[in-house]
């Protein structure tokens, strides 16, 4: 489907099936970018009931930029992600101390405000000043994935960049880039779901290679896991004539400051390895960190390795409550027997 055929199908669809939302009709630069803000994170439905409050407590720039910190977090209680309510009220000073307290319209001025993304900077520029400007967020994505089955799965950047590509072509040719851009919204909003979208009503169905294909259902592909890695790493048990057990405080970034047991060859660990001659296996356990699934492998040593300063210390057993340890060191010792 054309860049071209894209955008009048959606303005068209959009003038006669948008929903009437309070900052439609004005279209006013500051309530467009309050409602686009409040939208990021939370629900349509919940932002209805914080929009028009906020605005009767906050009218324009210049009452959010004068209020406190703490005003303004006041007034967003209930909606969530407060850091959204400090960069808002940040981005009213940004533009009333560089910008004399008008918005500005293009998306490179706008983002050099503080908080404004390309995206913010793409609604207010296109949605309250008419400018090509695209905007492409989750329900973008999804739209372009569906429409042309991209494979790639939502949220890598090569859908994202396929999604920006399409969205700029496509705003380039609309007569209307503020109706199209909130059609494409409104689209992923009201047609185009996550699950169960109403692909008897949506107004592109026949340009969809996702319907075409009955794919809708497994397009976009969900999120992709991080790879799970498969590591060994071998541990060793040393005691003192005392029973204490020599540990070493990791100074990696994994678990900085944590005390473990010293291990053999590994990258995960940044300690050294401990050369010793292994003696008996204790056993082994597997543990899983993140995306790394470990097997670790706990032996005794044939010969005491000397006491050694710096890293390394010998640990009673029965004090290992009040030092910090990884779970996994736990699991190791008690496999020797020590502690619970
Ligand atoms: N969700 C976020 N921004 C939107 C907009 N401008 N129109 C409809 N839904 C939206």
């Amino acid at each position: 489907m054309s860049a071209r055929r894209l955008a009048f199908i959606t303005e068209n669809w959009f003038r006669k099936h948008q929903r009437p939302l309070p900052w439609r009709g004005a279209y006013d630069p500051y309530g467009v970018w309050v409602s686009e803000v409040m939208l990021q994170q939370t629900r349509m439905e919940v932002v209805l009931g914080y929009y028009e409050r906020f605005m009767t407590r906050f009218p324009d720039v210049v009452a959010l930029a004068a209020a406190s910190f703490d005003e303004v977090t006041a007034s967003w209680s209930g909606l969530g992600y407060y850091r959204r309510a400090r960069m808002l009220r940040d981005g009213a000073i940004d533009v009333m101390t560089r910008f004399d307290g008008m918005i500005p319209a293009t998306v490179d001025e706008l983002m050099t405000i503080a908080g404004i993304g390309r995206y913010t900077a793409g609604a207010i520029a296109s949605i309250a000043h008419g400018q090509r400007a695209p905007i492409v967020d989750g329900n973008v994505a999804r739209i372009v994935a569906r429409l042309f089955a991209i494979e790639a799965p939502l949220g890598s950047p090569m859908l994202m960049r396929e999604a920006w590509i399409r969205a700029e072509e496509s705003v380039a040719a609309s007569k209307s880039p503020r109706d199209f851009n909130q059609g494409l919204m409104e689209l992923g909003a009201l047609i185009c779901t996550p699950r169960n979208p109403s692909c008897n009503r949506c107004p592109l169905r026949r340009h969809c290679a996702a319907y075409a294909g009955d794919r809708v259902e497994e397009l976009p592909h969900p999120k992709a896991k991080m790879a799970t890695r498969e590591l060994r790493i071998p541990l060793y048990l040393v005691t003192d004539r005392t029973g204490r057990v020599l540990m070493r405080r990791e100074s990696g970034p994994l678990m900085r400051g944590m005390f473990h047991l010293p291990h053999g060859d590994t990258t995960l660990l940044t300690g050294t390895p401990l050369r010793v001659i292994a003696g008996a296996t204790l056993g082994t356990f597997r543990h899983t960190v993140t995306n790394r699934r470990i097997t670790f492998e706990v032996f005794t040593v044939a010969e005491r390795p000397r006491a050694r300063g710096g890293e390394y210390a010998w640990i009673d057993p029965a004090a290992l409550g009040a030092i910090p340890h990884p779970s996994y060191v736990r699991k190791a010792l008690r496999l020797a027997g020590i502690g619970k």
